[in-house]
């Protein structure tokens, strides 16, 4: 259904039924005082998924913190930031010469939190970039293949992506890819997220247990959506090993895999894979 909407609803009016299906909890929230005023409303931040926006932000940035090494003082890049969702307990982490960027292509997200959280926390800064994702932004003008990211070289010592390359496609992310490497020092931790085919995940997907159906088979990756790829986007597991060797990006043993193809064993939904930079 979601695709199909997608497909035929013009993008505006799709952000507009959003907006309007959630109003009225939106509305008795902020008349009952209820919702805290880093908690953006939900008409605005439910394009970045279903969960408790609080929750999950806080059980990340432990993530975070616990496999990735991430330190009070080191300068973090959150790539496809959205509206924030690490970005607000890490406010509470972050000592004062740390510093977040992060940068999203959905521009209503940006907006909010410059005006939520930038204006209490300047050094947590936020960019938007313009370019077209046929899920979240159909109307984008340039294209994640070429795409610099806006800051210098080195500059740097953790970047995350939490679901972004969930959607996006091959060209798009190995370019990502390159520039994660070129911002982020040598020596410093990329903490990024996936859905990874292996053997384990493909049986599984099989015999029916995934709820995410990778069947749609692209140039270089797999979806569950044919008209909508970005939807979600699944890479096999030696695909992503083979390129971040490429980059000189060395794994942190062990990739901890998630629940999303119906595992027993699992850290979270999606597959977390942490590696620093060698040279
Ligand atoms: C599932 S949301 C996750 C948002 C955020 N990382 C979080 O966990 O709250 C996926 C995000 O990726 C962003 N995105 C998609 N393509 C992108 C691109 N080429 N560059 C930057 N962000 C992108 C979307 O706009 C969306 O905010």
């Amino acid at each position: 259904m979601k695709s199909i909407i997608r497909q035929y609803v013009p993008w505006p009016i799709v952000k507009t039924l959003r907006r309007l299906y959630y109003y009225p909890k939106d509305l008795t929230d902020s008349v009952l005082g209820k919702r805290d005023p880093l908690t953006p409303p939900r008409g605005l931040s439910r394009y970045i998924g279903e969960g408790d926006f609080k929750a999950v932000g806080e059980k990340y940035v432990e993530y975070l913190i616990t496999l990735g090494g991430l330190k009070k003082e080191d300068k973090i890049l959150d790539v496809g930031c959205g509206i924030g969702r690490m970005a607000v307990p890490l406010t509470a982490y972050l000592e004062e010469d740390g510093s977040y960027d992060g940068f999203d292509i959905v521009p209503e997200g940006i907006k909010w939190c410059r005006e939520n959280i930038t204006s209490r926390f300047p050094n947590f800064r936020f960019l938007v970039a313009d370019i077209y994702n046929k899920q979240y932004l159909p109307t984008g003008k340039y294209s994640a293949a070429d795409y610099k990211f806006p800051y210098e070289s080195n500059r740097f010592d953790f970047v995350f992506l939490g679901s972004v390359f969930t959607h996006m496609l091959p060209k798009d992310m190995a370019n990502y890819l390159s520039e994660i490497v070129r911002v982020l020092r040598i020596g410093g931790t990329i903490f990024v997220t996936f859905f990874l085919l292996n053997d384990e995940s493909r049986r599984l997907i099989a015999d029916g247990s995934s709820s995410f159906d990778f069947r749609v088979e692209l140039d270089g990756c797999w979806s569950i959506d044919e008209q909508v790829p970005e939807r979600a986007v699944a890479y096999e597991e030696d695909h992503i090993r083979t390129l971040f060797e490429k980059q000189n990006l060395s794994i942190v043993e062990p990739i901890r895999f998630g629940s999303w193809s119906g595992r027993e064993k699992f850290t979270d939904v999606q597959d977390i894979v942490v590696a620093k930079r060698e040279t």
